[in-house]
C-alpha cells in the first residue's frame, strides 16, 4: 500500500466530494492510464475502489470523486464523514480494468452520475491525444453534476453533451439514435449506475454492436435477490478439504471462518480482487467484473458473491 495525504477535499456537486491525494513528501506517484482505479483503505479497515479522475499525465497527485450514497455499505459514507483534509490514508497502486482501446478510430463515452470519474479521465486523455470522441453525461440535475465547470472550461467542452433527468425531453439521452449504426473502429465506454448501464448496454446489443467494441465498468453492484440461493460444496485442490457453503453465506465468509485467507476488497463482484480459478464444476456467476465470454469459460469466479450451479466446485486454493 502507499501512504498518501488528503491534500484537499472539496464538494463537487450535491453529495459528491472530490479528494486530492499526494505523497506526504511530494514525490511522484505510480503512473496510471485513463480508466484506472485505486483501492482506498478506509479508517474502519474496509477497502473500496475509486476511479481516478485527474489527467493521466499528472504524477504528483491522484484525484477521486466519491458519491455519498445512502445505500452504501460503509464505503462512501466513511469517505464523506470520516476522511478529512490533512489525513493520511493508505491506497493501492492504480489498476486498470477499463482501459481505452488506443487504436480506436472513434470513442463514444457514456457517463451516468458518479460514473463520470473514469469517463472524464478518458475524455481528458482522448482530447490530449487529438482523438475523435464524444461524451454523453447523464445526471439527475445540474446541481448533482460533478465537474460541470471543469468540463465547460475544458478544451473538449464542445464534445460533451449533458443530459439532465429534470430537463426537457429534447435533451434526454437518446441511446437508440446515438447507437443506431454500429461502426467498425468505434468503441463505446459506459460507466454509471446499474439502470443506466443496462439501458445503454442493452441498446447497444440490440442494435448489433459487437461485444468487443463495448467496454463497461460498474462502480457498484445492483441489489441481488438471494431468495433462491441454495447450498453447495467447495473442494480446495491444495489440501482436498471440502467445505459446505450454506445458502446464507458466501464462499469468502466460509473460507474466513476456516482461517483460509484469500485477497478480497469490494465484496460485491465489482473489483475482481478475489478472482479464483475453478478447476472443476460450474460457477453461478454473480459478478460485474468478468466479461460474458470469460464467464462462459467457467474456469474462474468471484467467491465474494458468486455461487455454484453444480453441487461442487473444485477451487485452485
Ligand atoms: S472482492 Fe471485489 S470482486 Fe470479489
Amino acid at each position: 500500500m502507499i501512504e498518501v495525504l488528503v491534500v484537499s477535499k472539496k464538494a463537487a456537486a450535491d453529495d459528491i466530494c472530490v479528494f486530492e491525494l499526494a505523497r506526504p513528501n511530494g514525490a511522484a506517484l505510480p503512473p496510471f492510464s485513463a480508466g484506472a482505479h485505486i483501492d482506498v483503505q478506509l479508517p474502519s479497515g474496509i477497502i473500496r475502489q475509486y476511479s481516478l479522475c485527474n489527467h493521466p499525465n499528472e504524477s504528483h497527485r491522484y484525484e477521486i470523486g466519491v458519491l455519498k450514497d445512502p445505500a452504501s455499505r460503509g464505503g462512501s459514507l466513511a469517505m464523506h464523514d470520516q476522511v478529512s483534509e490533512g489525513d493520511r490514508i493508505q491506497i493501492s497502486e492504480p489498476r486498470n480494468h477499463f482501459p481505452l482501446v488506443h487504436e480506436a478510430k472513434r470513442s463514444l463515452l457514456f457517463a451516468g452520475g458518479i460514473g463520470v470519474t473514469p469517463i472524464l479521465c478518458m475524455a481528458e486523455r482522448l482530447a490530449h491525444a487529438g482523438a475523435d470522441f464524444d461524451m454523453h453525461y447523464c445526471t439527475r440535475s445540474p446541481a448533482r453534476t460533478a465537474f460541470i465547470e471543469r468540463i465547460q472550461a475544458s478544451s473538449f467542452a464542445d464534445r460533451v453533451k449533458f443530459h439532465f433527468d429534470d430537463g426537457d425531453a429534447a435533451q434526454k439521452l437518446d441511446a437508440a439514435s446515438l447507437l443506431a449504426t454500429p461502426t467498425a473502429g468505434t468503441h463505446l465506454y459506459v460507466c454509471g449506475p446499474g439502470g443506466f448501464m443496462e439501458h445503454v448496454l442493452k441498446t447497444a446489443e440490440a442494435l448489433g454492436w459487437p461485444a468487443e467494441q463495448v467496454h463497461r465498468e460498474y462502480f457498484a453492484a445492483a441489489a441481488v435477490d438471494h431468495s433462491s440461493d441454495g447450498s453447495f460444496e467447495i473442494k480446495l485442490s491444495s489440501t482436498g478439504q471440502v467445505l459446505e457453503i450454506p445458502a446464507d453465506k458466501t464462499v469468502i465468509e466460509v473460507l474466513e471462518a476456516h482461517d483460509i485467507e484469500i485477497p478480497f476488497s469490494c465484496e460485491s463482484g465489482v473489483c475482481g480482487t478475489c478472482l479464483t480459478r475453478v478447476l472443476e464444476g460450474e460457477p453461478d456467476h454473480r459478478d460485474y467484473f468478468l466479461t460474458e465470454a470469460e464467464k462462459a469459460k467457467n474456469d474462474q469466479f468471484t467467491p465474494c458473491c458468486s455461487r455454484a450451479q453444480s453441487p461442487r466446485l473444485v477451487l485452485d486454493i
